[in-house]
């Protein structure tokens, strides 16, 4: 399938590694123009930024409209987080800290983008997370900045709809990146958690824990997919919309 994205100009942040990375190849695969953010960028098209710098969002639109005269659409991707034991133990600066870089660079990034996307249309795609819909202990910062995600798409997509803007949420699931094998990863955690081998105890949380009817954890290429669809004008009538890639994990209605 043609996804008819020759030629058009996409920023992606949190480029370098895991979802966004893949989203590059993907987006450049199709024939896109794309620039990519991250702190310790990966190609020379891409802008090296702290997402959490205020001034970052600015800098990166300016610098696409400078290089290609067009911007079509913006994956605010970027996002992580640390593993909390208690609430009580999240401190205020944690707080900040979570929601600098999961939701006030994805407003900052959308805000800078929306002038130059309103100008031909264009379309917005945020990475959130299963988590917006399932508040954990040791996600609660992490959780509340994806739900605010939620929220935030669907007031863009309500307001610039009109002018031509889409704007919509994809949420993986549980995703091998990253995330899950750097030392001290998820990865590790859950071996620490069931006093098993990594591999063992990466099998124990989907056959058992989440009982993801997929029976394997997500990739990083099948979050891209999805997020190069909402990209393409194939899908000019999707717009405040939230499209889970979680293996099935989601239950509810
Ligand atoms: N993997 C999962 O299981 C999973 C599940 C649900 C949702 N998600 C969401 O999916 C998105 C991508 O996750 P991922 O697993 O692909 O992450 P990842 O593999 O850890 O990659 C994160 C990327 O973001 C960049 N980055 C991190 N902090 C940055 C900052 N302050 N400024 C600029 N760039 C920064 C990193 O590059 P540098 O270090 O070079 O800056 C890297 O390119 C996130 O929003 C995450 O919350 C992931």
């Amino acid at each position: 399938m043609d996804l008819r994205l020759s030629g058009r100009v996409f920023i992606v942040t949190g480029a370098s590694a895991g979802i966004g990375e893949a989203t590059v190849r993907l987006l450049t695969a199709e024939g896109a123009v794309v620039v990519g953010v991250a702190r310790k960028p990966r190609r020379d098209e891409d802008v090296a930024a702290d997402v959490a710098d205020r001034a970052a969002a600015q800098l990166v639109v300016d610098t696409v409209l400078e290089r290609h005269g067009r911007l079509d659409g913006l994956v605010n991707n970027v996002g992580g987080l640390d593993s909390r034991t208690s609430f009580l133990d999240v401190s205020d600066d944690d707080w900040l800290a979570t929601f600098d870089l999961n939701f006030h660079s994805v407003v900052r990034f959308s805000r800078a983008a929306l002038p130059a996307l309103t100008e031909h249309g264009g379309s917005l795609v945020h990475v959130a997370s299963e988590a917006a819909r399932f508040p954990d202990t040791s996600l609660v910062d992490y959780a509340a900045a994806k739900t605010a995600l939620l929220s935030m798409s669907k007031t863009l997509a309500g307001e610039f709809g009109p002018r031509g803007v889409r704007s919509n949420v994809v949420s993986p699931g549980p995703t091998r990146t990253w995330l899950w094998d750097r030392p001290g990863g998820f990865a590790d955690q859950l071996a620490d958690q069931f006093k098993l081998p990594v591999d063992e105890a990466i099998e124990h949380f989907v056959r058992d824990v989440r009982r993801l009817p997929s029976g394997r954890l997500g990739t990083p290429q099948e979050v891209a997919g999805v997020i190069a669809y909402l990209l393409s004008p194939l899908t000019s009538q999707v717009t405040g919309a939230e499209w889970a890639i979680d293996g099935g994990a989601l239950r509810q209605i």
